[in-house]
């Protein structure tokens, strides 16, 4: 693996091995110099919060120099393109994580560049969130294989690394959505391809039916970066679609509740269950650090 820009960039094994290496980071967060002499680009082109810190944290315990950029202090903000700004970048840094906006953008970028480029985040996909969100299931549950995981919402970014991390790793992964807001099917179909069974994605616009006997129930924000004037239109559409403690009460006895945040809390998810017993959405922002920083090992480790 040069680059990590999709889940799909793994097999299940590459998967495994990351998720007990972010274990033994999150049992021993003691210094390490991994990325000794190594400089890491962080480019933002979206606002982040969980991201942005996480990853700079990381590579400064790993022992590397995080360089966060946002696109407005870059010239790409001024017209750049990104696979020159790639290029560049790869003469100075050891490695390039990215935000931004379409796949195809981040691809460009991944192409150019002669190091190894991170998705932190596209239009299309959410890939080291899902890392985290595995981590955080298997903390809980002690396994992946068998769970199933009801995703409540938009059939975003963070819904398709769900699907392709769920099929990796043996989980059933539902998608319960309003009318029009789908996952790409494209997505769906390589998920079952991963899993070798089409019962291994359920697409549905039944919320009740997506969460029913479910161990893990996960929701997102129903408008995303850049979906900002659309927020009001979509909050009519996915009110069915709020996960709140009725709902809750339809997942499997010992169900937990993940979200990616931020949250729009009374939106998306009710405070009784964001702050409820089944919530465990901290430690899931505490994994993207752990997660990362194995990602940054496999991919950056030993290169300086
Ligand atoms: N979950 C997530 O990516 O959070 P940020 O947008 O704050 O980075």
């Amino acid at each position: 693996m040069q680059d990590f820009l999709s889940i799909d960039d793994l097999d299940g094994h590459s998967l495994f091995e990351l998720l007990d290496v972010a274990d033994g980071l999150r049992s021993d967060r003691s210094l390490r110099d991994d990325l000794r002499g190594q400089t890491v680009a962080l480019i933002f082109e979206k606002p982040s919060t969980r991201t942005r810190v996480s990853f700079e944290v990381a590579v400064a315990e790993l022992g590397g120099h995080p360089l966060p950029l946002s696109s407005a202090e870059l010239q790409l903000g001024r017209g750049e393109t990104i696979a020159d700004t790639g290029q560049v970048l790869s003469r100075y840094v050891h490695g390039i994580v990215v935000r931004t906006f379409g796949q195809d953008r981040l691809e460009e970028l991944a192409a150019a560049a002669s190091v190894p480029v991170i998705n932190a985040l596209t239009d299309r996909e959410h890939p080291c969130q899902a890392l985290a969100d595995l981590q955080t299931i298997r903390g809980v549950f002690g396994k992946l294989e068998g769970l199933t995981l009801a995703y409540v919402g938009d059939g975003n970014n963070v819904a398709h690394s769900l699907l392709l991390a769920g099929a990796l790793t043996g989980m059933q992964v539902r998608v319960a959505h309003p009318e029009g807001y789908a996952p790409n099917s494209d997505v769906v179909d390589r998920a079952r391809r991963i899993a070798g069974s089409d019962d291994a994605v359920v697409v549905t616009t039944d919320p009740d039916d997506g969460v029913d006997g479910a161990d893990v129930v996960y929701t997102d924000v129903w408008a995303s970066m850049g979906q900002e004037s659309e927020a009001e239109q979509r909050a009519g559409v996915f009110a069915p679609y709020r996960v709140d403690q009725r709902l809750m009460d339809a997942a499997a006895s010992g169900g937990i509740f993940l979200h990616c945040l931020p949250a729009h809390r009374g939106e998306e998810v009710a405070d009784e269950v964001i702050d409820g017993p089944a919530s465990h959405v901290f430690d899931q922002a505490e994994n993207r650090l752990h997660a990362q920083k194995a990602l940054l090992i496999r991919l950056l480790g030993g290169v300086g």
